[in-house]
């Protein structure tokens, strides 16, 4: 077999058999399939598409290509979610600890940044001194210890997801749902976790634009690991802008901590009260919504799942201290407020434009060797439905060090994210199904 071939194989639109997609991911792992003909395989299955059981080829491939942790020794209830992707999306931050705080035990593994989405691991090693690269022992003894562990994929755990990964980000073949399905599937299999809850997205700042195909992906997702022995919820929601108010990775993590202070964004809430309802239910802590809202609410008014974060950070060698301290954290010493250009409401403001923007200002990588300014990104006053004045701030713009014209740029995206109307526009809830 050869590379060369199966990737002509898929550019002609015919099917793989199971042996052709291990041979390509096993080749990955161990060098004799390079990176350039991954990737050009990749741009080729993006083309052509893999079907339901190539889909699933690809998922075990990257399952096997690691271990599969086994928490039966802690507890028969270990939660994990996933979400597809988005802007300002820090629903993992909020909610793992909200989840332990409440005794679900939560094995969470988180990626990197990818495409113009944020990744959890990046925004967490935007705490200082916080170690995502878990041992899978360490990430288990957490688990038992303090309830929650939040880890990147290690070569131990779904590496060739992790190798794949890296190269959609940088070779513009992320959105495809075979290649996301095969992605956040086969984590949540490795992840060990027997409650798994995936926030599928769709809208301008989704990998996934439309309804209808968010519930294709999702329907994949729900196949394909039942194909491979799992199964899994699914929640979809949107993306048309971005999630909550923060946007870039340290900005994010600071409105995440304000969150479990209790001081939060209408959107942000629903989602995670979605998720964390969902998942309360299934461990048997909650018979119904309500009960699940009420434990929700307690756990942030009396402030464990903040003293949760606290413990995962200080477990995890990041400095716990930020959590009282935001000046510890990188924000960018650089700022520029974006002003409405009209009277009116804000109908329109578009996530992509915004991710766009702030992955100019450095929160996000243009190549798979760079660095990301964690102090980079966008901090919203406004939202869609919100009433403004001509001149009022819609959003101020954060970064460190950027040449003149990727700002000017970033600006422009900022403000042609912003569109008005006379009068107030219907709001979408932010969960669909
Ligand atoms: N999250 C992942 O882990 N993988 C994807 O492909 C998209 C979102």
């Amino acid at each position: 077999m050869r590379a060369v071939d199966i990737i002509q194989k898929k550019k002609e639109g015919k099917t793989h058999t199971k042996e052709e997609i291990n041979f390509l991911i096993k080749g990955l792992m161990d060098g004799t399939v390079e990176d350039y003909q991954m990737s050009s395989w990749l741009m080729a299955v993006c083309f052509q598409g893999l079907n339901e059981d190539e889909t699933a080829y690809m998922t075990e491939a990257f399952v096997n290509s690691g271990e599969i942790l086994d928490f039966s020794d802690i507890s028969n209830t270990v939660a994990d979610k996933h979400s597809t992707g988005g802007v300002g999306d820090k629903v993992t931050i909020v909610l793992i600890p909200l989840l332990a705080a409440l005794g679900v035990k939560c094995a969470k593994l988180s990626g990197r940044g990818l495409g113009y989405t944020g990744g959890t691991v990046d925004k967490l090693e935007s705490i200082p001194n916080f170690k995502c690269q878990l041992e899978d022992n360490n990430f288990k003894n957490q688990i038992k210890t303090i309830g929650a562990a939040i880890s990147a994929q290690t070569p131990n755990l779904t590496p060739a997801d992790g190798k794949i990964y890296a190269l959609r980000d940088v070779t513009a073949t992320v959105d495809n749902k075979s290649l996301i399905c095969a992605s956040v599937v086969s984590k949540k299999i490795a992840s060990g976790a027997n409650i798994v809850v995936l926030d599928v997205k769709y809208g301008a700042g989704a990998f996934i634009k439309t309804k209808e195909e968010a519930r294709e992906l999702a329907d994949l997702m729900i196949k394909t690991g039942a194909k491979l022995n799992r199964k899994f919820e699914a929640v979809i929601s949107s993306m048309e802008q971005p999630l909550g108010t923060h946007i870039g990775n340290s900005l994010e993590i600071i409105e995440s901590i304000e969150f479990l202070k209790g001081s939060y964004n209408e959107d942000l809430y629903d989602i995670v009260l979605e998720i964390a309802g969902h998942t309360l239910i299934l461990a048997n802590l909650a018979k119904d919504f309500n009960e699940a809202k009420n434990l929700i609410d307690e756990a942030i008014k009396s402030g464990s799942a903040l003293q949760k974060l606290k413990e995962i950070i200080k477990a995890q060698g990041g400095n716990p201290d930020c959590i009282e301290d935001c000046s510890l954290f990188n924000v960018g010493k650089n700022k520029f407020e974006i002003k409405s250009k009209s009277d009116g409401y804000i109908s329109k403001l578009d996530a992509l434009n915004i991710a766009k923007a702030c992955k100019l200002l450095g929160a996000g990588r243009d190549k798979k060797s760079d660095d990301i300014d964690f102090g980079a990104g966008c901090i919203l006053n406004k939202k869609i439905g919100d009433k403004v004045q001509k001149d009022d701030i819609l959003c101020t713009l954060y970064w460190n060090n950027v040449e003149q014209t990727r700002l000017n740029e970033a600006v422009k995206y900022t403000e042609d994210a912003f569109e008005y109307s006379n009068l107030k526009p219907e709001i979408q809830p932010v969960v669909y199904k």
